[in-house]
């Protein structure tokens, strides 16, 4: 298994380097080169997260590996190598992809995500999972940012590449992002250990929204504390850098609010005021605060609950030790 896994990672080492070099120095990352400074990111960035470019071409992995007498099993494995049907030639997964490799905490090359430089679909593709890739158990940028979650006791947690690199260019250095994927249990035990609180912030859309609830979920089941950070609508952490800058960005950091209350606020709002609004809204918001292990600050929010609603406290006591409608008889 050990060995497996460690051949495996070699051959994602060896990939990792063929396409870095491409970006950097082949005519062949022209465009790709040009895709990234247009968006603001130098050679630079390129060289600190060991980006890549996938060419055009049908075998230019599978001919590089081949050539360097590698067993064509592994790449295959590794989902890199596509096996060519009816007697034809195996294939590259990438192709005419910038490459973002996904580092292990030993900092090896566990996978790659994928960008077209253009607006056609998928605009990201991922490694498939393979014996050294389970992308609920891996963090982007965890490898750097863990030194920086520890300094600062506190780590941020975004949805995308270019979001990551976008906070660690402007100075965060503890930045992790989930690549699109619900935060795990997994995930959250592995920021754990590096950061006392965490600070969530997603896209600023419908999906982020909700993908920041979901963490919530999770993430109070663990007991670490997190708060929301607000950028304008329609704005990601990246194309918020680049338009406002990093002061406007700072004091968005430090006008974070604890996801709890940005959470009790959305639902009770949601739900308007009518009387069945507010209980529907309020069963909700208890449905969650029952998942917080701490009883002073699980007393905290429900009295926070009472003063928000106008409910008296006791009552909403009372409810919230119920165990909810679903296990009234
Ligand atoms: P977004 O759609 O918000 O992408 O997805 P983005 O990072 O802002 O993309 P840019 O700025 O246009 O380059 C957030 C993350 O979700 C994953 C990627 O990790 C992406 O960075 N994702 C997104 C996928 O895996 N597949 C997709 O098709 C789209
Ligand atoms: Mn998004
Ligand atoms: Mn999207
Ligand atoms: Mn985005
Ligand atoms: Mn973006």
């Amino acid at each position: 298994r050990r060995v497996e896994a460690d051949r495996l990672a070699r051959i994602n080492e060896v990939a990792c380097d063929f396409y870095h070099q491409i970006l950097l120095e082949s005519p062949e990352g022209g465009a790709a080169r040009r895709y990234l400074r247009d968006r603001g990111y130098d050679g630079e960035i390129a060289r600190r997260f060991r980006l890549g470019f996938a060419p055009e071409r049908w075998e230019a992995l599978a001919g590089h590996l081949a050539a360097k007498g590698f067993d064509p099993a592994l790449g295959r494995q590794l989902g890199l190598i596509r096996p060519g049907k009816e007697g034809r030639s195996d294939y590259d997964l990438f192709r005419k992809r910038l490459l973002f490799p996904i580092l292990d905490l030993a900092g090896r090359v566990t996978a790659f995500g994928g960008r077209v430089l253009d607006d056609s679909l998928p605009k990201y593709m991922n490694s498939p999972e393979s014996p050294i890739y389970h992308k609920g158990r891996v963090l982007f940028g965890l490898c750097e940012a863990r030194e920086g979650m520890r300094q600062r006791r506190e780590g941020i947690v975004v949805e995308g590449y270019f979001d990551q690199m976008a906070l660690y260019r402007a100075g965060f250095t503890n930045a992790v992002a989930t690549c699109g994927t619900a935060l795990t249990v997994e995930h959250a035990r592995l920021l754990k250990r590096y950061a006392e609180r965490l600070l969530l912030l997603f896209d600023q859309d419908s999906a982020g929204r909700k993908a920041t609830f979901r963490a919530m979920e999770v993430l109070l089941a663990e007991g670490i504390p997190a708060s929301v950070v607000a950028l304008e609508p329609g704005e990601d952490p990246d194309s918020f850098l680049r338009l406002h800058g990093v002061d406007d960005f700072s004091r968005r950091l430090e006008a974070a609010r604890p996801v709890l209350e940005v959470y009790m606020e959305t639902v009770l709002a949601e739900h308007g005021a009518s009387i069945e609004g507010t209980t529907r809204a309020v069963d909700e918001i208890l449905a969650r605060l029952r998942l917080i292990p701490g009883e002073i600050e699980r007393s905290l929010y429900l009295r926070a609950l009472a003063a928000r609603t106008g409910i008296a406290e006791d009552l909403i006591r009372r409810q919230a030790e119920k165990g909810g409608p679903a296990n009234r008889p």
